[in-house]
């Protein structure tokens, strides 16, 4: 007589060995549900010249991707790129037309399954600062410009020319991976700017997967902690360390190679969509 616990075994079991003669339901790895592969991909990359977007650059590269990598400084994205036999454009990510063209461009070398936005720019200022002079405005709209209107644009853009691509038989044909930040969540005192940019890109998640649905494009958003790139290695070392030992563990700053594993699994794994992932070894911003 089996018991309700070899009942359920039974029954999992069984999912399995008949899925393969049940369309849709192969295990992941093969079939119906084969994971998508970066080799004869073209992926783009905004961002693609530094820090955690020449990582993913590298990372794809080394998957088999042929990647663009799209970076508004010239001289270390042309390096970069020639090192991996891509290519480079550049372009401000903020600006329709400048992106639009690099988008053609990647969709011009193959089939555009990739888009992985990563270009950003921080600044610290406080919504009223200590003489009492309120946060500049412009400065404001610069960093929200280029951190959530910059990876809106490449998501309308991307998911556009992804649109036009054969799809898999699984029926998806892309995916988005956006970048956002902890500070989407524990802004800091003088964050503000940063993270409503970052708090923008979090909220578009649900909705662009929800969107972009139909035509079997997937949206994944990365929130990462604290990363040793350009953008820290600017601070003196012992700042560089405090900042690690504030991790809860590993009690270290993160390797811009961690966050590009973590682009190349969400590509391959179909099952990963409309969510955002953090990525910072448990680490809680404190105020400041
Ligand atoms: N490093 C971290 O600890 C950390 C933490 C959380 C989030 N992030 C986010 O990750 C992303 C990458 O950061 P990073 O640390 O690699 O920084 P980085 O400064 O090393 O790289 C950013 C790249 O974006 C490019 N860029 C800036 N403005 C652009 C524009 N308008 N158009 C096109 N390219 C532009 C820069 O030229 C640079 O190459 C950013 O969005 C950042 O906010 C980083």
């Amino acid at each position: 007589m089996p018991t309700a616990r070899s009942r359920r075994g039974d029954r999992s079991a069984a999912w399995w060995s008949m899925s393969p003669a049940r369309p849709g339901r192969e295990p992941p790895g093969g079939g119906k549900n084969a994971l998508m592969d970066p080799k004869n991909a073209v992926a783009l990359v905004t961002g693609g010249a530094s820090g955690l977007g020449a990582a993913t650059a590298r990372r794809l590269a080394g998957a088999g991707a042929r990647v663009l990598v799209v970076d508004i400084d010239e001289e270390r994205g042309r390096a970069l790129a020639g090192e991996l036999g891509g290519a480079f454009a550049r372009a401000d990510v903020s600006d329709g037309a400048s992106l639009g063209a690099a988008v053609d461009q990647a969709a011009a070398l193959g089939p555009l399954r990739i888009a992985v936005a990563c270009a950003g720019v921080g600044w610290v200022a406080r919504t009223v600062d200590k003489t009492g002079a309120p946060h500049d405005l412009a400065v404001f709209q610069k960093v929200v410009g280029v951190n959530l209107v910059g990876t809106f644009n490449l998501l309308r853009l991307a998911a556009s020319a992804m649109a036009k691509v054969e799809p898999h038989e699984t029926g998806e044909r892309g995916v988005v991976v956006q970048t956002a930040s902890v500070a989407a969540y524990e802004g800091q005192i003088g964050q503000i700017a940063y993270a409503a940019s970052k708090g923008g890109v979090v909220g578009m998640t649900v909705p662009a997967a929800r969107d972009l649905a139909p035509i079997g494009v997937r949206v994944m958003t990365i929130a990462p902690g604290l990363f040793d790139t350009p953008l820290l290695g600017l601070l003196p070392a012992a700042a560089r360390e405090a900042l690690g030992a504030s991790v809860v563990f590993p009690r270290r700053l993160g390797d811009p190679a961690e966050y590009a594993a973590l682009v190349e699994h969400i590509v391959r794994n179909p099952y990963l969509n409309g969510e955002t992932v953090r990525l910072d070894g448990a680490l809680r911003m404190q105020p400041k």
